[in-house]
């Protein structure tokens, strides 16, 4: 009776890694996540409907020789990312899909953006100009909600303003507005294939923000809903409940939480080893997101939480 909060599988939304392959690919730094080919992807978001799960936000993995330094795969309007969002509002309509906008699946050296002609740092004017085109074809080809994950200056309001512009009014825009430059992103570059070839670790320093910075991250949140965006993200979540909190205090908005691939991985590692006990600790770092102030959880653990609570 005196339970003040609680994980349901309605808060949860699952991240999905698509791949041009044909067969089910485990990513082994992620265990028990594969990516998918399109052809499985309808009937596994029939199963998450049924387990209670109404969200997805699919990534793309695509072939190394599709990529480039400008990313312009991202505008091909039959690329993977677009061709698994058609599939789903196809087959599966009622499946609300969160599609991330950010060039990293799309690019050589693995960054969110379009490099200056230093190659020191993303640029911010052109990156935003490629995310917009993103955003158009990425709400025509169906998704639900653009997810802009880039963390480039004045772009919710760029994208929102060419979405009307193009009758894509009903189209929300879930901004990642306190993304920190974190090493828990680490599992996930596996996954799309964003690691660098050599080995060297990537620095998204000069966008993201510097995990130091609070009132920096509450700006950022300020911004974004300033700009249009409907629903508030920071990212990762565990380690940063502290900004969960501080934005659901300076915002009426929906906030949602981005339980990264590292934060999934290090309670999977403790657990293989005996050290946690997998599902407890997984339905607590949930349960301590929520309490924080998380409307929704983008979390690696969604289908199986809710397979747990048939
Ligand atoms: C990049 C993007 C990242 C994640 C989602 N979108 C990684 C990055 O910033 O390099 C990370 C998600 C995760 O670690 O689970 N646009």
């Amino acid at each position: 009776m005196l339970t003040e909060i609680s994980v349901e599988p309605r808060h949860l939304i699952q991240p999905i890694f698509v791949t041009e392959g044909e067969s089910l690919e485990p990513i082994p730094s992620l265990p028990g996540i594969n990516r998918i080919p399109l052809s499985q992807l309808a009937a596994k978001c029939h199963e998450l409907i049924k387990l209670g799960i109404h969200g997805i936000a699919p990534f793309p993995k695509i072939d190394e020789n599709k990529k480039s330094a400008d990313g312009v795969e991202a505008h091909n309007s039959n690329n993977l990312a677009l061709r698994a969002i058609r599939e789903v509002k196809q087959k599966c309509p009622e499946m609300v899909i969160f599609a991330d906008i950010a060039l990293d699946p799309y690019t050589t050296h693995g960054h969110d953006g379009i490099l200056n002609s230093a190659k020191t740092d993303v640029d911010n004017d052109k990156t935003v100009a490629a995310l917009v085109k993103m955003s158009v074809l990425t709400a025509q080809a169906g998704a639900d909600f653009v997810a802009p994950s880039d963390m480039m200056d004045g772009r919710v309001n760029a994208i929102r303003k060419a979405l009307d512009e193009n009758n894509l009014t009903q189209t929300g825009i879930l901004a990642y507005s306190a993304k920190f430059a974190s090493a828990y992103y680490g599992p996930f570059r596996d996954a799309v294939g964003s690691t660098r070839k050599t080995g060297e670790s990537l620095s998204k320093a000069t966008y993201q923000i510097n995990p130091a910075n609070r009132r920096e991250s509450i700006r950022e949140a300020h911004l974004d809903q300033l700009e249009g965006a409907d629903i508030l993200m920071v990212k990762p979540a565990g380690i940063y409940l502290d900004i969960i909190r501080d934005v659901r205090e300076s915002s009426a908005r929906p906030i949602a939480a981005y339980q990264v691939s590292g934060e999934y991985a290090q309670i999977h590692a403790a657990a293989e080893k005996g050290w946690f006990n997998l599902k407890a600790t997984r339905d607590e770092s949930l349960l301590a997101i929520r309490r924080a102030g998380a409307d929704l959880i983008l979390t690696y653990f969604a289908e199986a939480f809710a397979k747990d609570r048939q």
